[in-house]
């Protein structure tokens, strides 16, 4: 399904310095400018129309983002391809030159994206239904949740997780490196511990697996890889991470199996927010056939001054 040619020139103009995450966040919202009756979320069979256009879109535009940063043409997806396919060709074609991935990267591609499908009521998720609890429309709703997924600590943990790889630079370097965050002087661990898991986080297990196999097939190395894993190593085995029960989550090894992809950092929460898409659109959908739902509005306690007295 092409993306309607109005956003295309649109997106085409956005500045190649701009981050992708926020040409992503304006494509999903410009998407809700160009169909007008996507606000009639009180119909079933269009706002299924919409969702489904959105879930199948956001893998364009998300394409589309890195080809603003390379500073190359963006292309519509094609009939011939299914969605993996025309997801690689549309990030991965050069110019002019007919694109081929091979199946054991499009397999990798695949898992990466099973994995960030969905899960439950995660931050941006919940942005999402907050959104659509107002009666929000698909698209500014998804956009909202791509703007909370954008932060360090939820879906730009990847990014931040790579950036504290190269940091710390060679394995030997871990030891220090975590008793500084031990002692409060280097930030978090970033990709250690979830508010939901207290054990290792299943999907790093499948993406630690994922990284091996495409590094091992494109006959790379990744000189991260070997800091991730004494990284892992240290933090699982250190009575510290055990007490609080902090695990590699999905992000630990989600940034090195992109960069084994060919991404820049930049691409990573973007990655993370295609295939989310889906999961944020079946949230949608499921919050409107549940009779039950209100408007999401939660209560504060207020603990300031009981009275106060303007000053003489
Ligand atoms: C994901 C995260 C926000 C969950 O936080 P949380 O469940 O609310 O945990 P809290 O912030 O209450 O932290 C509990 C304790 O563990 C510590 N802690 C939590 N995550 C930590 C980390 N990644 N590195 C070091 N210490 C950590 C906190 O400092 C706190 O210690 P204290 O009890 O001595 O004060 C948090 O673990 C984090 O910031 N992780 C790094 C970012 C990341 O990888 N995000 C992706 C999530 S999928």
């Amino acid at each position: 399904m092409p993306v309607h040619e109005d956003l295309r020139k649109i997106m085409s103009s956005f500045r190649r310095d701009s981050r992708p995450m926020t040409s992503l966040i304006s494509g999903l919202s410009l998407l809700g400018s160009l169909y007008a009756d996507a606000r009639e979320v009180g119909d079933a069979a269009i706002r299924r129309k919409h969702g489904i256009r959105l879930l199948a879109q956001a893998a364009t535009i998300g394409a589309w983002t890195f080809s603003i940063f390379k500073g190359t043409a963006l292309q519509q997806p094609s009939v011939d391809r299914d969605y993996t396919d025309n997801l690689m060709s549309m990030l991965f074609a050069e110019p002019g030159k007919a694109y081929e991935c091979p199946a054991w990267l499009k397999r990798a591609m695949e898992l990466l994206l099973i994995v960030h499908l969905d899960h439950e009521l995660n931050c941006s998720t919940n942005v999402l239904r907050c959104i659509a609890s107002a009666q929000g429309d698909p698209y500014s709703s998804a956009a909202g949740a791509a703007a909370a997924l954008y932060g360090p600590l939820h879906g730009g943990a990847n990014e931040a997780v790579l950036k504290m790889l190269r940091t710390i630079g060679t394995p030997d370097r871990v030891p220090e490196f975590v008793e500084n965050v031990k002692a409060g002087k280097g930030g978090r661990l970033m990709g250690f511990g979830h508010r939901v898991y207290k054990s290792y986080d299943p999907r790093a297990k499948v993406i630690r697996g994922l990284v091996h196999e495409v590094l091992k097939q494109s006959g790379k190395d990744s000189p991260l890889l070997q800091v991730a894993l004494a990284l892992e190593a240290y933090g699982i085995n250190d009575e510290y991470f055990i007490q609080r029960k902090l695990y590699p989550n999905v992000d630990f090894y989600s940034g090195i199996a992109y960069e084994a992809f060919g991404l820049p950092v930049e691409m990573f929460t973007v990655m993370f927010a295609v295939p989310r898409a889906i999961g944020w659109m079946a949230h949608f959908e499921e919050h409107y056939k549940d009779a039950d739902q209100k408007i999401s509005r939660p209560r504060q306690l207020y603990i300031g001054p009981q009275e106060r007295h303007p000053a003489k």
